[in-house]
């Protein structure tokens, strides 16, 4: 049923919108999860978000080691706690190519559901936490490009216009719409 998922794109419109609250835990929702940890092994990422696959729902899983067991699925996640703040480089599969330095909380608590709708209440600092915080703004239509200084957003002008055209010329029917002209000039004044 998920088979044809894939993970989409900056500067995909999907990635920018507020996903919805998960309502049901029910066999769509386990076929999705199991095909989101495909696509994630295959991009050999540590987290993947499903809106990155297209499903406006708060979800995400990550895996942070690369075991099998270490596979953790969060449902309807909400972040607390946060304490400390720390920079650190960081990628994003809906971004290919783009490595930039984020400022995160250093140690977060988290409050969720699992794949059963089992409540997960967790606390972790550095790494994981990051984790948690990126794939966290993924469900707020918040990517890298937000986080992004005006240094970053310069030295990575080319890569983000690359994939701006690529985007572009996969999907000829909805060309970026450019404001009219009257927004343009009441703007100015
Ligand atoms: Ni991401």
């Amino acid at each position: 049923m998920f088979d044809n998922l894939k993970i989409i794109h900056y500067p995909d419109p999907r990635l920018k919108q507020p996903s919805a609250p998960v309502a049901e835990f029910n066999e769509n929702l386990r076929q999705l999860v199991a095909r989101m940890f495909e696509l994630m092994r295959q991009a050999k990422g540590v987290g993947l978000a499903a809106p990155q696959v297209a499903q406006n729902i708060r979800l995400f899983i990550l895996n942070a080691t690369g075991q099998p067991e270490d596979d953790r699925v969060y449902v309807n996640p909400f972040l607390s706690e946060a304490e400390g703040d720390e920079e650190a480089e960081e990628g994003c599969l809906s971004i290919p190519g783009l490595s930039v330095n984020v400022s995160r909380s250093k140690h977060l608590r988290i409050q969720a559901h699992d794949l059963q709708g089992n409540p997960i209440d967790q606390k972790a600092s550095g790494y994981l936490a990051r984790i948690w915080q990126h794939e966290f703004d993924h469900l707020n239509g918040t990517l890298l490009t937000d986080r992004m200084g005006p240094v970053a957003k310069l030295a990575n002008r080319r890569l983000l216009r690359e994939l701006e055209e690529k985007y572009a010329s996969e999907h000829p029917a909805s060309p970026p719409k450019k404001p009219p002209l009257k927004d343009k000039r009441a703007k100015s004044r």
